[in-house]
This record gives structure tokens, sequence and C-alpha cells, in this order.
């Protein structure tokens, strides 16, 4: 199994996003079985709920299910539980270091690293920008081209 955990803040816009957007694409090549994707925020504060409304309506809108969303934040275990923790920003890249101890393996990027054709580097926060089309156009970029560089590794 690949197993791949997407990480924000907050647990309800961008992570859950590209979980939805990641998901969908592993689905349509067929290569559903060999993954667990799941996404987590660093922060508890909306632990429980659904994904914010903003980013339910752009799953909708590109037919992609946003079904199964549950925010629950980020523990040290992830870290062992996963191969690929996809961070959206860099403050995610240090809140995921800080929680990270010396044996943990896991390999933690920010999404837009897999993303040549791009200046931008973090995924901006659309719970402050209210910009989920732009946050989407990105998660798309960044979750084609991850899907392509962990197929690289696995010869898939
Ligand atoms: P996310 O956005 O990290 O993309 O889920 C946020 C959602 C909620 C908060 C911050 C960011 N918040 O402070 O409640």
């Amino acid at each position: 199994m690949i197993r791949v955990l997407f990480v924000c803040l907050g647990n309800i816009c961008r992570s859950p996003m590209a979980e939805a957007v990641f998901r969908d694409l592993v689905e349509k090549e067929g290569l559903k079985d060999q993954f667990i994707i799941d996404s987590a925020g660093l922060g508890g504060w909306h632990v429980g709920q659904g994904a914010h409304k903003g980013t339910r309506e752009i799953l909708k809108k590109y037919n992609i299910s946003g079904e199964g969303l549950v925010a629950r934040r980020m523990s040290q275990d992830d870290l062992d539980a996963f191969d690929y923790i996809i961070a959206m920003d860099d403050e995610n890249i240090a809140g995921i270091e800080q929680l990270r101890k010396e044996h943990q393996q896991a390999q933690v990027a920010k999404l837009l690293d897999f993303v040549h054709d791009t200046d931008v580097s973090n995924v901006p926060d659309p719970y402050y920008t209210g910009n989920f089309e732009y946050v989407y156009e990105l998660v798309t970029k960044g979750c084609q081209s991850l899907l392509e560089k962990i197929k690289q590794d696995h010869h898939l």
C-alpha cells in the first residue's frame, strides 16, 4: 500500500480538497486498491466537521466526490502511518517537522514542490482569501504531478 496524507492548518479547506482530487485521479487511473489516502489539520478547531462550504461547492462543480471528508487533527503517529505527507504551505511544513521524532521516515513535501511550471510554492489559504477556484487549480496541478512522481517511485 502507498499511504498519502494531505495536511493543512484547519483540515476543512485545502487538504480535504487535495484528498478528494487525488482520490479521484487515482480512481480514474484504476489504482485505487494500491492507495490509502487521507487528510488532517495541524490545528484542532474544526475536528469532526465536514469540509468548508467553498471546498464542497468547488468539488461539486468539478464532479468530484467529497464524501466522507471529516476534519481531524494530525498526530505524531501519522508520521509512521503514512509514506508521503504532503503539506500546503511552509507553515504546515514547520508544524509537521515539530511533530516528527528522529526515527520517523515519512517523506514530507509541499504539494507545489512537484509542479515545475509555476512560480507559486504555497497553496494560499482560501479560509482567508475566499478564492477556492484558484486553490482548486493549484491543488489539481499539484495532485497530478504528485501522482506522476509516486508512479515513478513505485514503477506503476
Ligand atoms: P485550511 O483553512 O487550513 O485550508 O483548512 C483553514 C481553516 C480554518 C482555519 C484556518 C485555516 N481556522 O483558523 O479556523
